[in-house]
């Protein structure tokens, strides 16, 4: 007989109202590479960014401020005087600066549709993949806390449009010299450049977005402006696994490079 009461509590994948198949999954590809390597390139960015954003030093080479500590809310940001910084946390603000901020895009990426299938294949292999049976006797999906805290990503998608906006500003502020005077040009500048491209493309396609452009009408054909904005989303959000990847690998690189210059690892090459 059916076992409904596994199946509503647990719902795993061993309960009687599955096909009995004992081999533990029938797929003969190498179906493991795709979790594994997306568990292996996100532990890489773990360790890099949390080494970062715990650095609290190298992270402002003039005209240049590392992303993960833009806009810089604390006092001891104070270095950076032409930059974003906004002193909102005074003298008692002890630890890095970047910790008050990375919440937002790291919440913003946590929640992310895309990431959270990464996340769950790559870390707790449920599933791991298609067709493969994940270890876990019991499955509640994102229906108890903590996962039902992935339903705030539409929040956290309002917050990534005010980053990527101050990350924009922070482009503009890199068409300087070290001397703040305007109409400069570095490879620091193409770096942002790249990076800010990648970050807006990424924010954009977010599912969130596509469902706040054109979620809700009833007929596309009286709402024509939402309805180009909504095929435009659309085109990008068809390669948000991609512009996630990219935009993840850009932000590290361009705090990279800020780390480079402001250690005196590197001199920025100016064009003009
Ligand atoms: Fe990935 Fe919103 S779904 S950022």
């Amino acid at each position: 007989p059916p076992d409904t009461e596994s199946h509503t509590v647990s719902g795993g994948v061993r309960t009687g109202t599955r096909a009995a198949i004992d081999a533990p999954h029938l797929r003969t590809d190498r179906w493991w590479l795709a979790p594994a390597a997306t568990a292996a390139g996100l532990l890489a960015f773990i360790v890099y960014s949390t080494w970062r954003a715990f650095a609290d030093t190298d992270y402002y080479a003039a005209p240049y401020v590392s992303p993960f500590y833009s806009p810089c809310l604390a006092e001891r940001c104070a270095p950076m005087r032409h930059g974003p910084n906004w002193e909102l946390f005074g003298s008692w603000w002890a630890i890095s600066p970047a910790i008050i901020i990375l919440i937002f895009p790291l919440g913003f990426r946590l929640t992310c549709y895309y990431y959270r299938k990464a996340y769950y294949r790559g870390f707790w292999a449920s599933p791991p993949a298609c067709a493969v049976a994940e270890p876990h006797k019991k499955y509640t999906g994102e229906t108890r806390f903590p996962l039902i805290l992935q339903n705030i990503h539409r929040y956290f998608f309002y917050a990534a449009i005010v980053v990527a906006g101050i990350l924009t500003y922070d482009t503009v502020l890199s068409f300087r010299n070290e001397k703040y005077e305007w109409g400069h040009m570095g490879l620091g500048t193409l770096v942002f450049l790249v990076n800010i491209v990648l970050i807006w493309a990424y924010t954009i396609s977010c599912h969130s977005c596509r469902h706040i452009v054109g979620g809700k009408l009833r007929h596309f054909s009286k709402h024509p402006v939402r309805y180009k904005a909504w095929q435009f989303v659309g085109k990008l959000n068809a390669r948000h696994m991609l512009l996630a990847w990219a935009s993840l690998v850009s932000v590290a690189l361009a705090d990279f490079y800020v780390f480079l210059v402001a250690s005196g690892a590197f001199d920025d090459p100016r064009f003009f």
